[in-house]
């Protein structure tokens, strides 16, 4: 038996009636680091102690969704906007949670510079949390996202892009250009690559006629402004694309976009049928 102290011995989670494996420690008050198992409610975020009070609480608890604005829904899928600063506790409860699947140190407490935009599943019951992201207020911040996560129970079903695309919708409408916090976690590494990778692909399948006498003038600048990626983003994305080539004599830069690469790369995505975004449907002013 170790002796007592303040790393966590939360091995799962009990949440929404899944027993959920966590990841990493939380700073969890110390006495409910203690146990084994922490009871998490699916729509507040509270955390409990035992499997009496989480069934005590689920016959009191009146919230069946996130706090704040629901800015976005279609079919079954909808996001809310929480702020930081009106809602703290739901905040900080979110950041322990996802804390439990993140190894790199994030906030915890001070919630109140951020903005969090909560991914649910609607059904009968109410609206079932999936995943999140945070983002800084700050208008002056480069970066898009802060933490993002989706529940490992939800993971490997387009949620994640989902999440990622709703962030860059956003800095869309904000009419800016914008980049997750580094440093990525290995997941969150692979996500934003294949994010990044076939959305490029989607552009130029829309942006390049079949007809390439009415070709468009295309450059570094104008992805990025289309897209909200920031520049270094698009470039890097375009290498691993090995779409963007460099004249061994020249030294200058040209695209070769390869327009049959890309058009297998969509059809090969679009056949997983994960749940799409349709940016008409937000209802979302920028935070002043
Ligand atoms: N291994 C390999 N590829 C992965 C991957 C993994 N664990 N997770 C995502 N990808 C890649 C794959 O190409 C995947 O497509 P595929 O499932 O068809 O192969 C693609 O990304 C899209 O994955 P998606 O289902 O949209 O992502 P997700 O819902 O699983 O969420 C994260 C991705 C990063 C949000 C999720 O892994 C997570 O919450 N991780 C823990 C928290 C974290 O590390 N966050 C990032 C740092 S803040
Ligand atoms: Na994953």
């Amino acid at each position: 038996r170790k002796a007592s102290g303040p790393a966590s011995q939360i091995e799962c989670i009990e949440f929404g009636g899944w027993e959920i494996d966590t990841w990493y420690a939380a700073p969890y008050p110390e006495e409910y680091s203690r146990n084994r198992v922490l009871y998490i409610c699916e729509f507040c975020l509270k955390y409990m102690n035992s499997d009496y009070v989480a069934w005590r609480h689920k016959l009191k608890c009146p919230a069946k969704h996130p706090p704040g604005d629901e800015i976005y829904r279609h079919g079954s899928i909808s996001f809310f906007e929480v702020d930081g600063r009106k809602n703290p506790v739901y905040c900080q409860n979110l950041c322990l949670l996802a804390k439990l699947f993140l190894g790199s140190k994030t906030l915890y407490y001070d919630v109140e510079p951020f903005l969090f935009y909560v991914l649910c599943e609607y059904d009968d019951l109410g609206y079932h949390f999936v995943g999140y992201f945070s983002k800084e207020k700050r208008a002056s911040s480069q970066n898009n996202v802060s933490c993002i996560l989706t529940l490992p129970i939800h993971q490997r079903k387009g949620y994640g892009h989902l999440l990622i695309d709703f962030s860059y919708l956003l800095t869309k409408v904000e009419e800016k250009t914008g980049s997750p916090e580094k440093p990525l976690s290995d997941m969150g590494l692979v996500s934003y690559r294949n994010y990044w990778r076939l959305i490029l692909c989607k552009y130029f399948l829309t942006q390049m006629p079949e007809d390439k006498s009415e070709k468009k003038g295309l450059s570094i600048r104008q992805i990025s402004d289309d897209t909200g990626m920031t520049p270094d983003d698009v470039i890097s994305a375009l290498e691993a694309l090995r779409f963007l080539v460099r004249d061994p004599v020249t030294q200058v830069y040209a695209f070769r976009i390869d327009l049959d690469y890309c058009q297998k790369e969509v059809t090969k995505w679009e056949a997983k049928k994960h749940v799409k975004l349709d940016p008409k449907i937000l209802t979302w002013t920028p935070y002043v």
